[in-house]
């Protein structure tokens, strides 16, 4: 079988879906599209030098996790920065991962599943986002996983100009400690938060952007996926993109 389309399949069958249909229009939907052709790398106005500490902007890999520890104790598990402190978060949700790793995704904010386990990504996004990393031959292990607010917002609303200005230095230095080679942003509000810009996911999407040294692709977020299932195709292929990039190929 052509390893392109058996990829497809496999994503298909570990996001969930069981059978496939004599319906023309789902093997259109599902039609393995070859590799999209390198673009030419947008520059963005995002700026290089926010809140990044001369200590921390250049680390030696190895020095990554003792960084990442660092900070988190700066951080401490009772941060009073911003108003979250004060409307019903549980805990500071800082990140994991491989502090070296060449992946990193940046979500929006801890739901209820985060703040209660402490870690991103674990609730019915993250296990499909933990789906998504397996599709590419990655294990959660190897990537490094964090969000542009530490704590959640109540009732999940979107997070705050304040509360991100306040929470997202300590993002870039997670950044500038890891140093991966690409940075998915998972979403509009992370994509146009990284990205300073009002322009819509679909926009966003499909292109690659350069940010603090690293690739940033922009997808949709997990919990669109779970809403809105067509869109793992979309999904699938920023992925690939990834990917070909992590490989050298792209
Ligand atoms: N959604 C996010 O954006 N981040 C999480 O950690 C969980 C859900």
């Amino acid at each position: 079988m052509d390893s392109q389309f058996a990829d497809h399949l496999k994503f298909f069958a570990d996001l969930g879906v069981t059978g496939v249909s004599r319906d023309r229009a789902w093997w259109s939907r599902v039609a393995v599209t070859p590799l999209s052709s390198p673009e030419a790398t947008e520059a963005t106005s995002v700026p290089t030098s926010t809140a990044v500490p001369a200590a921390t902007a250049v680390p030696a890999a190895s020095d990554s996790t003792q960084i990442l520890m660092m900070l988190k104790d700066e951080i401490g598990p009772a941060c009073m920065r911003c108003k979250l402190h004060a409307l019903g978060r549980k805990q500071v949700v800082f990140g994991v991962g491989n502090p070296n790793a060449n992946l990193m995704f940046v979500g929006e904010a801890p739901g209820a599943d985060e703040d209660e386990q402490g870690e991103p990504f674990v609730g019915r996004a993250g296990q499909l986002l933990t789906k998504i990393i397996e599709a590419i031959g990655l294990k959660r292990h190897d990537v490094y996983i964090a969000n542009i607010i530490k704590c959640r917002p109540p009732g999940n609303r979107n997070p705050e100009p304040d509360e991100v200005e306040r929470c997202e230095p300590f993002l870039f230095r997670q950044v500038a400690s890891v140093q991966p080679k690409v940075i998915i942003a998972l979403g509009k509000f992370a994509a146009q938060s990284l990205l300073k810009t009002a322009d819509p996911i679909t926009r966003l999407r499909g292109r690659r952007f350069n940010y603090r040294g690293s690739t940033l692709i922009a997808t949709f977020h997990p919990a669109y996926l779970l809403r809105n299932p067509s869109a793992k195709r979309d999904v699938w292929d920023d992925m690939k993109k990834a990917r070909a990039i992590l490989q050298g190929h792209e």
